[in-house]
């Protein structure tokens, strides 16, 4: 173990997907994983096994399509979680079982309903449980940085004798002030010495989740876990893009420190997360915030335009993000399209690049300028996401101000094609209403958004919904075209395509 590496446990497949409204399907969570591996992230944690049979098939694929990351499966401190989670990490080449157990007063009391001592007694039971299925096992204290010191060392070192290889301390409500961190992890480091790798997995309540994982850095912790764009439970985990570039700029204050993290694989990663997941960052996020490299002000500009390092201390170029890159059209022909889908940091076969090449020139026959962002985009819509079981074809949309919109529609259904119509309170009501008659699956509305890709008057729209089928949970949709309507009824029938594929 090399004690200068910064070990990346990347959760946005897990703590990221409990944030409100992030769930993805199987599909969208294998791509997510495969680019983290291209990332370089050391550990994956694919999701909590237990939870539904959905979380555990997907643990299961993650697991057999990963091949350089550890893949890790959470399981509370419980034999059927511990179970579950062994099984579906069976098929990895690295794989981690990560147990946890609150352990501050307040969660012993009140959630878990039990003495310190039987915590204790539970904990030890599930790290010799979960090492008997798995060599790596990790142990968590759910609410670490509330609980008490001395109870926490007993824990942790009872933990460590019963075979646990990494001893997790989460800020899991992100209360922790950096200096307290600094002092929590630099006792935890000195009483566990090299017996473990001490980790730590900050929340950002407070917004203090990246500066208090990077204190941790600097007190001893040799593993972070975090999650791209930051996306978590209520205010997110601390974002692996914000800590990875700190300790990459401040060499000043981690060299010789380092991370296996491949910088440039930064962006791409995070427009994935983001398309997946419909949560754009906010434009002013570090890194990867669409302003983090604008400069506004004329001051600012003249500045960088005589010396960069005037007012930037990282480059955009250092995550992947070309500014200056070339603006494919109409004329571009194939080749410029493949050098810009290598450029783009995408690997795809030559019938992949031929369905998105036609694609692209569909797109390039209704808007003049086709940006970087734009076949992002679209190639995330094409080759991520459910089996398409129904698929729009033609859309005819009214709207007036006086009186009801209307709506014609045909869907495609396996070999059938479907045709409806139905009027409604606006356009995207009578569209949805229209799909709701042709599949015969009432669906409830939750959230809808919608964002042009880029810029211009003839921007793509991208249109993110959240449907309630059958009462059942929510579900997430995107669609993607120059007309927002249309974009509006794709989206749609993607979350109804991943409603039917995950009943399937
Ligand atoms: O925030 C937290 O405490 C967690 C643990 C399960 C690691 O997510
Ligand atoms: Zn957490």
């Amino acid at each position: 173990m090399d004690k200068n590496k910064i070990i990346i446990f990347d959760t946005t497949l897990r703590d990221g997907e409990q944030s409100p409204g992030a769930s993805m399907n199987t599909d969208e969570k294998i791509h997510l994983a495969l680019q983290l591996e291209k990332l370089g992230v050391d550990v994956i944690e694919a999701g909590f096994a237990a939870a539904s049979p959905g979380d555990f098939d997907a643990i299961e694929k993650i697991a057999s399509a990963v091949s350089k990351a550890r893949v890790c499966s959470l399981a509370r401190a419980l034999e059927k979680d511990i179970k579950a989670a062994g099984e579906a990490i069976k098929g990895a080449k690295l794989g981690r079982i990560h147990t946890f157990i609150a352990t501050s007063p307040i969660h012993m009391e009140f959630k878990l309903k039990m003495q310190p001592q039987e915590v204790i007694k539970r904990a030890v039971e599930s790290v010799q449980y979960a090492k008997s299925l798995c060599d790596d096992v990790e142990f968590s204290c759910e609410d670490a940085c509330r609980s008490d010191m001395g109870f926490l060392k007993e824990i942790c070192d009872a933990a460590i004798n019963a075979g646990a290889s990494t001893i997790n301390i989460p800020d899991t409500v992100g209360y922790l002030y950096p200096d307290e961190i600094t002092a929590r992890i630099g006792e935890i480091v000195k009483l566990i010495g090299e017996r473990a790798v001490v980790s730590v997995h900050n929340h950002n309540d407070l917004g203090m989740a990246t500066v208090n994982s990077l204190a941790a850095i600097l007190a001893g912790a040799r593993q972070v876990e975090c999650t791209i764009n930051g996306i978590g439970e209520r205010a997110g985990n601390a974002a692996l893009e914000e800590i990875v570039m700190a300790i990459k700029t401040r060499k000043d204050k981690f060299a010789p420190l380092y991370t296996d993290i491949n910088l440039k694989e930064i962006y791409p990663s995070s427009r994935l997360v983001a398309s997946i997941t419909g949560i754009e960052p906010q434009p002013n996020k570090a890194i990867v915030g669409k302003n983090a490299f604008a400069h506004e002000s004329g001051i600012h500009q003249d500045g960088v335009l005589k010396h960069k390092e005037t007012y930037e201390i990282m480059h955009a170029e250092d995550i992947g993000l070309d500014k200056n890159s070339l603006v494919l059209g109409k004329h571009s022909g194939r080749h410029a399209f493949k050098d810009k889908l290598v450029s783009l940091g995408y690997e795809l076969s030559n019938e992949q690049i031929e369905i998105a090449f036609n694609k692209f020139k569909a797109l390039a026959d209704s808007k003049k300028d086709v940006f970087d962002e734009d076949i992002r985009e679209l190639v995330n819509d094409e080759f991520v996401g459910a089996e398409k079981t129904y698929e729009v074809l033609v859309l005819s949309s009214n709207s007036c101000n006086k009186g009801h919109a209307s709506t014609a529609l045909t869907l495609r259904y396996k070999d059938e094609i479907l045709s409806d119509s139905a009027l409604g309170n606006g356009g995207v009501d009578a569209i949805f209403k229209a799909i709701d008659r042709i599949s015969g699956i009432s669906g409830s509305l939750k959230d809808y958004q919608v964002k042009a890709v880029s810029q211009g008057k003839d921007a793509l729209a991208k249109v993110t919904v959240k449907v309630e089928f059958a009462g059942e949970g929510a579900i997430i949709g995107r669609g993607l075209d120059v007309d927002t309507m249309l974009a509006s009824a794709k989206a749609y029938v993607a979350a109804l395509n991943t409603y039917l594929d995950a009943k399937h």
